[in-house]
């Protein structure tokens, strides 16, 4: 598959199978818990849409009591973040006092992750862990470093799996990358 984008073709490769993702999410789901106590609820709080599909899977190899939640943040157009985080609409009640897993799809500039963790503990966060799917840190504009990461991956754009370009691609059973020619 090819994908044109502002007049650059790209050509579109598979990082990662829908096999080897849920391979990789089981292995992660398990650290996870070892991490945190069995009998004390954990936040997760999903930022959407992109952690969507991979929120989905996860949460289904954890043994804790969860509470679901959502975020929703908005930073990027195209292939290129903006530079802006926005929160649209407000931080979830029920925080306070509990511990916060944010389940991120990717890791970029860290832009979104260090705007919204201090945010989650000016609500009172008893614990503000992130768990991303896929890391870029080579693209890194801020110190972060998320405690569960699926894959430390290069600077190309990636599609799939939840990540979108412009609303896009989402439902891609598995991870790609465009690649230039
Ligand atoms: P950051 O704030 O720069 O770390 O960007 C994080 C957000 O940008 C992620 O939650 C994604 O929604 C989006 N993003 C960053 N890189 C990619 C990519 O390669 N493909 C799709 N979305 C991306
Ligand atoms: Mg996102």
């Amino acid at each position: 598959m090819d994908i044109q984008v502002e007049n650059v073709n790209y050509q579109v490769k598979v990082l990662f199978t829908e096999a080897e993702l849920k391979q990789r999410i089981d292995i992660l789901a398990q650290k996870i818990n070892t991490q945190y106590s069995a009998e004390e609820p954990l936040v997760i709080l999903v930022i959407l849409h992109g952690a969507l599909l991979f929120a989905a899977d996860l949460v289904r190899g954890l043994t804790m009591p969860t509470e679901i939640e959502s975020v929703r943040l908005k930073s990027y157009h195209g292939t290129q973040s903006t530079g802006k985080v926005e929160l649209v609409g407000a931080i979830p009640p029920g925080i306070r006092g509990k511990n916060v897993l944010l389940v991120e799809d990717i890791v970029d500039s860290g832009r979104s992750l260090s705007f919204l963790i201090p945010k989650l503990k000016d609500e009172g966060a008893k614990s503000v862990k992130v768990a991303t799917l896929l890391d870029k840190p080579s693209a890194h504009q801020v110190p972060i470093t998320p405690e569960f990461i699926g894959f430390s991956i290069g600077k190309n754009f990636v599609i799939g799996y939840g990540l979108d370009l412009d609303g896009r691609y989402r439902n891609l059973p598995y991870v790609a990358e465009l690649v230039k020619y």
